[in-house]
């Protein structure tokens, strides 16, 4: 039963270990995991549902942090970017440049994981679809994309 007053002790799964916090109700996920647990990571960006740097997942599908309450995350597994520290994917956007100032980064990378998680082989048009959601001031995304089809292992000339 969830508790919308007061604050409350609840536990997390965060990248495969459960971790203790202390909340208050309208405490969102993307401040628990930057103030409270010190995973900084994830980037505070909009804070408002629109930028995507701040998407984790949540039991493996992509959410915006900012705008989810921690209280929701009880008991589920969060994965963040220091969880997919040396994956496939990120090494892929290492190795094609998939970024600049990398602000943008960690939010790409956990949505484009997901996607290959889901989608093993995505199409350019899939690729573009599915990253919409999440912003990039720097890299004009062409860079991001063929980072996702390194890390798919399709040629980016196809
Ligand atoms: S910081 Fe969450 S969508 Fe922008
Ligand atoms: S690399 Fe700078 S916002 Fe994307």
């Amino acid at each position: 039963m969830k508790r919308y007053q007061g604050v409350s002790e609840i536990e997390l799964h965060i990248n495969g270990r459960p971790r203790r916090v202390t909340i208050r109700p309208g405490d969102t996920l993307l401040r628990t995991l930057r103030e409270t647990l010190g995973l900084v990571g994830t980037k505070m960006g909009c804070e408002n549902g629109d930028c995507g740097a701040c998407t984790v997942l949540l039991d493996g599908v992509p959410i915006k942090s900012c705008i989810t309450l921690t209280l929701d995350a009880e008991g589920r597994d969060v994965t963040t970017i220091e969880g997919l520290s040396d994956s496939p994917i990120q090494r892929a956007f290492i190795e094609s440049y998939g970024f600049q100032c990398g602000f943008c980064t960690p939010g790409m990378i956990l949505n484009a994981h997901a996607l290959l998680q889901s989608n093993p082989s995505p199409g350019a048009e899939t690729v573009r679809s599915w990253m919409e959601s999440n912003l990039c001031r720097c890299t004009g995304y062409e860079p991001i994309e063929n980072a996702i089809r390194m890390a798919a292992g399709i040629d980016s000339r196809e």
